[in-house]
This record gives structure tokens, C-alpha cells and sequence, in this order.
């Protein structure tokens, strides 16, 4: 008997490798922008390896964090190596994901039979959110406690229960120790969640298949043996061709780290290598860049009765909208090569809307830029929330029975 039969009849080796790899379907016709899946799995591996070894020399202590830091970059063997590969990782995750879920908007894989898939999508960007938020305390800076502050007395924000719910985030009535030890923890602990959520969403892709440029359902033509016609088997088709896209990637990336770690102050803010100190505001607050966008609505947003409330529920929305998006396109059909103008302009639009969005949040407030934001604002939701109009009012093209290469 060999290994494998032994192996295979105490535990399904072969069946599973079959059925996610060698023997998985998958459209022929994927283009670059398939890439960023596995991309996106690549660089939460290097978060989580990157973390750990951080997490072995640095304190999560108010007094001693910020030294650290600066221990690990000066002092500790490769030390600046493993933590720009982190905080330049976070960015380049964020990069990764936004190019990620572009490529399901414009190819339409949130429709059904994908609408979980997208969802569980959502809820991992969300994960990386918080987890994003909670690593950017722990150097301990000036702009990781401003940072905090402001997004924390959002929450403070909430009618009756904010100001409960500020001290609850914090433990404590202000920034301290305590609010760096728990964020510390959670920061160790999302991204092992945010591994566990990324399991379930390819257990979703694997149940129903993966979309393709074309948006056409490959399982709806098979052959006599029941394989799709215009399916290859993910290995070792496409585990070779991602290695292509994790070369390119690397290189970008490798670039990054060494070049240009804190690519102008949108990596690292130059205010984050002054010590945080409770007694100093520092003259403009903002959020690292792939937060501005909804830091850009938030402000856009006027106050009500002197309380922020209004633009922390717009920010929320802002977000939650997306979890809906399967539900807000009503086109017969579902890639964009197969849309007419109304929804190739409204796309266009909305991408250069989030940039200009982006941009602001970055910005000091002025009455003009203020205005742009406002304007924004309601180019963004109109995106979402007039797509049942458009959508449908939208002249498609004929999608071909075959997928095009
Ligand atoms: C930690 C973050 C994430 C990881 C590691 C991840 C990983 C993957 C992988 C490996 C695939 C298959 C390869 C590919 O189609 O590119 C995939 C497909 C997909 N993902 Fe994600 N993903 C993440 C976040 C997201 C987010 C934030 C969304 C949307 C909000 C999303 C929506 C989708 C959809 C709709 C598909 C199917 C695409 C298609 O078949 O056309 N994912 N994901």
C-alpha cells in the first residue's frame, strides 16, 4: 500500500486536492484582474508572518511602544526589513483588495449565484478595516493616537449610548495604555479571523464556481463527462499563471519596501515619527489613505445640533450599501463588456468620484473642498442607490454563448 492510500483512507488528501485543484473548473478566459485573490491570500500571509516576528520584539506598553519601534528599525537583526514589509503590506492589502473588488463590480460577480461570496467579501473588508485601525495605535505616534482619537469619539458621537460606548472602546476616558494593550490583542488576534473568513470564502467561490470576464456561466455547457467546455483545471493552469501575477507583484512591492517605505507620508505620516503626545494636537489630522475616502463623506456631512452624528451614519452607509449591492443591479446582464453607456459612465464616474474622495480626505477642510466633498458624497450613493434605475434603463449587448478569448 502506498503512502498516499494510507494517508487517503484516514484522511480525504486526494479528494480535496482534486476537488479545489486539479480536477476545480475554472473559465478559461480569467485576465489580470484574477490575479488579486490570490494576491490578496499572499500579502495576509506576509501580514500575519511579518506581524508575528514584530510582535517579538515589540511592547505594547504607553511607555515603552514608540522606543520599540524605533529598537526594532535601529537595533533588532533585519528588523527594518520585517517592519516596512508590514506597513508597507497593510497598504499594499488595501491596494490589492480595492483592485479585487473592482474587478467584481465590473464583471458583475456579486450577481447571483454569488451573492454570499460577495457578502463574505464585505465582511473581510470590514475585518481589515478594524484590523488596519487597531495596528495603526500600536507604534504609539502622534498621528496613531490623533488617528484614534478623532475616529473614536465618532463612536461618542452615537445618540444615548456613544458616550458609554467611547469609554468602552478605550477602556478608559481617554487614549491610555489600556486602550493600546486591547488594541494590541485584537490586532494579534483579527488577522487569524480574517484568515478563517477567507477559508469560508473560497469554500463560497468552489461551491458556485468563479465568474469571468465575459460574466458567463461556464457550468451551463458541459461536455459528456460533465466537464465545463470552456473550463481548464485550476492546477496547473492558473496556479501557474498566478505565479506570473505574484512575480509582478513582488516586484512592485519590493520596490515599495526599499525605495519608498513611506511613499511620500501615504504609508507612514511624517507626524508618526514624533512620540504621541496627549497635550499636542497636531495642526491637520488624517487617516491613513485607504480610510480617506470614508474620512471625505464623514466631514462632508454638516453637523446636526453641534453632534457629528449625521456624517458617522453617512460613513456607515457609506460601507453597509455595498453588503446590498447584488441586490441593486437589475441588467440582464452581468459583465461590463456586455453593458451600454448608462453603466460603463456611471462606473467611470463612481471610480473617479472614490479617487477624488480619497484625495480630499487627505486635505485640510476649505468651504471649496468642502463642497467638492458634498458633491461627491451624493455621486457615491447616487452610484449605489439609483442602480435599479440605470441598470435597467441601461441598452445591452448580446452575451455569446461561449466565453471570448
Ligand atoms: C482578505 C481578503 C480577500 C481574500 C484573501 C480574497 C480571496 C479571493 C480569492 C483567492 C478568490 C478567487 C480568485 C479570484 O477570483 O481572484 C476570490 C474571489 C472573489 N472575491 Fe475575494 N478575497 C478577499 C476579499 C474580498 C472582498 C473584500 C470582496 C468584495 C467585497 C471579494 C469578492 C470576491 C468575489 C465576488 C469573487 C469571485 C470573483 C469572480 O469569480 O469573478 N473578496 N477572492
Amino acid at each position: 500500500m502506498s503512502l498516499m492510500t494510507w494517508i487517503d483512507e484516514r484522511f480525504p488528501a486526494t479528494k480535496v486536492w482534486n476537488e479545489h485543484l486539479a480536477e476545480y473548473y475554472a473559465p478559461k478566459n480569467f485576465n489580470f484582474w484574477y490575479f488579486f485573490g490570490s494576491l490578496a491570500m499572499l500579502v495576509l500571509v506576509n501580514q500575519i508572518l511579518t506581524g508575528i516576528w514584530l510582535a517579538m520584539s515589540y511592547k505594547p506598553d504607553a511607555m515603552l511602544a514608540f522606543g520599540s519601534v524605533e529598537y526594532i528599525m535601529r537595533d533588532v537583526e533585519w528588523g527594518w526589513l520585517i517592519r516596512y514589509l508590514h506597513s508597507t503590506g497593510a497598504s499594499a492589502f488595501f491596494i490589492v483588495i480595492y483592485l479585487h473588488m473592482f474587478r467584481g463590480l465590473i464583471y458583475g460577480s456579486y450577481r447571483a449565484p454569488r451573492e454570499l461570496l460577495w457578502i463574505i467579501g464585505v465582511v473581510l473588508y470590514v475585518l481589515m478595516m478594524a484590523t488596519a485601525f487597531m495596528g495603526y495605535l500600536l507604534p504609539w505616534g502622534q498621528m496613531s493616537y490623533w488617528g484614534a482619537q478623532v475616529i473614536i469619539n465618532l463612536f461618542s458621537a452615537v445618540p444615548v449610548i456613544g458616550p458609554d460606548l467611547g469609554v468602552w472602546i478605550r477602556g478608559d476616558y481617554v487614549i491610555s495604555d489600556a486602550t493600546l494593550n486591547r488594541f494590541f490583542a485584537l490586532h494579534f488576534l483579527l488577522p487569524f479571523l480574517l484568515a478563517a473568513v477567507v477559508f469560508i470564502h473560497i469554500v463560497a467561490l468552489h461551491k458556485v464556481g468563479s465568474n469571468n470576464p465575459d460574466g458567463i456561466e461556464i457550468k451551463k455547457n458541459k461536455d459528456a463527462n460533465g466537464i465545463p467546455k470552456d473550463g481548464i483545471p485550476f492546477h496547473p493552469y492558473y496556479s501557474v499563471k498566478d505565479t506570473v501575477g505574484v512575480a509582478g507583484f513582488l516586484f512592485l512591492f519590493a520596490a515599495a519596501v526599499f525605495f519608498a517605505p513611506e511613499m511620500g507620508g501615504y504609508f507612514l505620516e511624517p507626524p508618526n515619527f514624533d512620540p504621541a503626545d496627549p497635550l499636542k494636537t497636531p495642526l491637520h489630522i488624517a487617516p491613513v489613505w485607504y480610510f480617506t475616502p470614508f474620512y471625505a463623506i464623514l466631514r462632508a456631512v454638516p453637523s446636526m445640533a453641534g453632534s457629528a452624528f449625521p456624517g458617522v451614519l453617512a460613513m456607515g452607509a457609506a460601507i453597509v450599501v455595498m453588503f446590498f449591492l447584488p441586490w441593486l443591479d437589475r441588467s440582464p446582464v452581468k459583465s461590463v463588456r456586455y453593458k451600454g453607456p448608462i453603466v460603463k459612465g456611471a462606473i467611470a464616474i463612481f471610480v473617479v468620484v472614490f479617487i477624488l474622495l480619497g484625495w480630499l480626505g487627505t486635505q485640510p477642510v476649505t468651504p471649496f473642498l468642502t463642497l467638492l466633498a458634498q458633491i461627491c458624497t451624493v455621486l457615491y450613493f447616487a452610484f449605489f442607490l439609483l442602480m435599479p434605475i440605470y441598470s435597467k434603463m441601461d441598452k445591452t449587448k448580446p452575451v455569446p454563448e461561449r466565453v471570448t478569448q
